[in-house]
C-alpha cells in the first residue's frame, strides 16, 4: 500500500512538460522556510525552488558558495512540510556534485530522502554531465541551470549578462541539448540575451524557465525576497518588484517599538 498526498492536484515534471506543449507559462518562485512556502503554494505557484540563494537572503553571505548540503536539506524539509500543490526543487549546493558523480548521487539521495524534495537542480552543462547521468540513473529528476551560474562567480568575476558572444552562446545551446538528451526535465536560464533564450526554448522540448532571459521562454523564476522588495540593494533590470516589504515591515516594527515605549502596548484587552 502506498500513502501519498492527493497526486491529482500536484504539479509533476510531467505536468510541466504538458504545460510547455500547451503553451501555458510556468510560474516559479523561491522559498526557504515553512511560512513563506505556505503562502507561495496557496497562491498557486507551479514550482517552488529551494534555491542556494538562501546563502544570500537567509544567511547573509555575499555568494552562494558557503551554504552546505545540511543547510539546504533543512530549508528543503521546511518548505516541503508546507506544500500541497507545487513541485519542490532543491538546489545542490556548491561542492556537492561537481567533479565526482558518486558524490553527486549521494548528495541528491540525501536531498530526496531527508527533505522529501521532488527534484534537484544543479548548475552547468557538459562539465557536470556525468553527475547528471548518475543522479538520473537513480530515478531522481534533475533540473539544469545554464547562463549565469552563480556558483561559478569566481570564474566569471562578475554577475554581468552571459553568452553575449557567439562562442559562449553556441556552447549554451549545445549544453541545453545535452541536458535534454541526458533526461533533465527542465532548465533554468539565467541572465542571457532574450533572443538566445527564446532560441534555446525552441530548440528543446523540455521547459525553459528564465530569470533575466526575456519573455520567449516557457516560464519565469524570481527570488521571493527580491520580488517582494525585502532585499533593497539588488536591483537588476530584469527584476520586477511587486511590493516594498522592507519598508512595510520596518514601519510596522517602528510602530511596535513606539507602542511599547509609550506603554500603549499591551492594552487592557491584550492581557490576562
Ligand atoms: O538559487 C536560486 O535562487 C536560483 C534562481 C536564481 C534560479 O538558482
Amino acid at each position: 500500500m502506498s500513502i501519498h498526498k492527493e497526486s491529482a492536484k500536484r504539479v509533476t515534471t510531467h505536468v510541466l512538460s504538458e504545460m510547455k506543449l500547451k503553451g501555458e507559462k510556468i510560474s516559479m518562485l523561491t522559498s526557504y522556510d515553512y511560512s513563506m512556502a505556505l503562502i507561495v503554494d496557496r497562491a498557486g505557484v507551479d514550482v517552488i525552488l529551494v534555491g542556494d540563494s538562501a546563502s544570500n537572503v537567509m544567511a547573509g553571505h555575499e555568494t552562494t558558495l558557503p551554504i552546505t548540503l545540511d543547510q539546504m536539506i533543512y530549508h528543503g524539509a521546511s518548505v516541503v512540510k508546507a506544500v500541497q500543490r507545487a513541485l519542490v526543487v532543491v538546489d545542490l549546493p556548491f561542492g556537492t556534485y561537481q567533479g565526482n558523480s558518486k558524490e553527486a548521487l549521494n548528495s541528491s539521495i540525501r536531498i530526496m530522502k531527508e527533505a522529501s524534495a521532488d527534484a534537484v537542480k544543479l548548475e552547468g552543462g557538459r562539465e557536470v554531465l556525468e553527475s547528471v547521468n548518475r543522479i538520473l540513473s537513480a530515478g531522481i529528476p534533475v533540473m539544469g541551470h545554464l547562463g549565469l551560474t552563480p556558483q561559478s562567480i569566481h570564474k566569471f568575476g562578475t554577475y554581468a549578462v552571459r553568452a553575449k558572444e557567439d562562442e559562449e552562446a553556441e556552447k549554451l545551446v549545445e549544453d541545453a541539448k545535452l541536458l535534454e538528451e541526458a533526461g533533465c526535465f527542465a532548465i533554468v536560464l539565467e541572465k542571457i540575451p532574450a533572443t538566445l533564450a527564446a532560441k534555446v526554448a525552441q530548440s528543446v522540448a523540455i521547459p525553459i524557465i528564465g530569470i533575466g532571459a526575456g519573455g520567449g521562454v516557457d516560464g519565469q523564476v524570481l527570488v521571493i525576497h527580491d520580488m517582494l522588495g525585502i532585499t533593497q540593494e539588488f536591483s537588476p533590470r530584469f527584476l520586477r518588484r511587486y511590493h516594498n516589504l522592507f519598508a512595510e515591515i520596518q514601519g510596522a516594527v517602528e510602530t511596535y517599538i513606539g507602542d511599547v515605549k509609550s506603554r500603549d502596548f499591551p492594552n487592557e484587552r491584550e492581557q490576562y
